[in-house]
């Protein structure tokens, strides 16, 4: 089977392939030298974006497509910014307006309360219909101030306990052995893979 990965991302794009690599008879393909226009990410749910991306992908290259939407869900903040983390501080957002916003509308909320995860779901299709979904957590607490100098999106103020560090003071291989990316990627890995 081919897999087109719906992304332009190479570190996401060699993440799958170091993990969907083991599957045999799997062959994983970038979206590099396909025209595939942006997919408008509307939906309210990770599912719903992911199944967007998936589907209408699939159709316009005629191949089976992987794609996947990801986001920080804050309890405190009724799951916010959820769908909307990209943008949650406005369209190109850098990750300390992200975070500086985050911080500010959980200025008054204690640390026991600043629970939050990431999230990211996973989806397999083909031109007709989704054959495969996956999903992917990590469980971890906004701390009140940046720490950790690798700023992608909300990694410096997501604290990760069993490692005692926020993500961005961790060195990406480690981060990528914990992330939620990698544990949807385990959850599809083991619907792939011949019984
Ligand atoms: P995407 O669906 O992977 O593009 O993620 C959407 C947004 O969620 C990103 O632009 C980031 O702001 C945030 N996000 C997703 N994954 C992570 C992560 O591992 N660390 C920090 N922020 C993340």
């Amino acid at each position: 089977m081919r897999l087109v990965v719906a992304s332009r991302n190479q570190h996401k794009i060699a993440e799958i392939q170091a993990i969907l690599g083991q599957v045999a008879g799997l062959e994983i393909a970038a979206l590099d030298g396909y025209a595939a226009p942006e997919i408008i990410e509307d939906a309210d749910t990770f599912l719903g974006n992911a199944s967007k991306k998936a589907l209408e992908t699939a159709r316009q290259l005629g191949e089976i497509v992987l794609a996947d939407d990801s986001g920080l869900m804050v309890d405190a903040l009724g799951g916010a910014p959820g769908v909307y983390s990209a943008r949650y501080a406005g369209e190109g957002a850098s990750s300390e307006q992200l975070c500086s916003l985050l911080l500010r509308n959980l200025k008054d909320v204690p640390p026991e309360r600043r629970t939050a995860r990431f999230v990211t779901v996973l989806v397999v299709a083909n031109p007709e219909k989704i054959l495969y979904t996956a999903e992917g957590y990590c469980e971890g607490l906004i701390i009140e101030e940046r720490r950790g100098t690798r700023d992608f999106g909300y990694d410096p103020v997501f604290y990760y306990p069993p490692l005692g560090k926020t993500f961005a003071e961790l060195p990406s291989d480690v981060k990528n052995q914990h992330s939620h990316r990698y544990r949807a990627l385990q959850d599809l890995l083991t619907q792939l893979k011949p019984k």
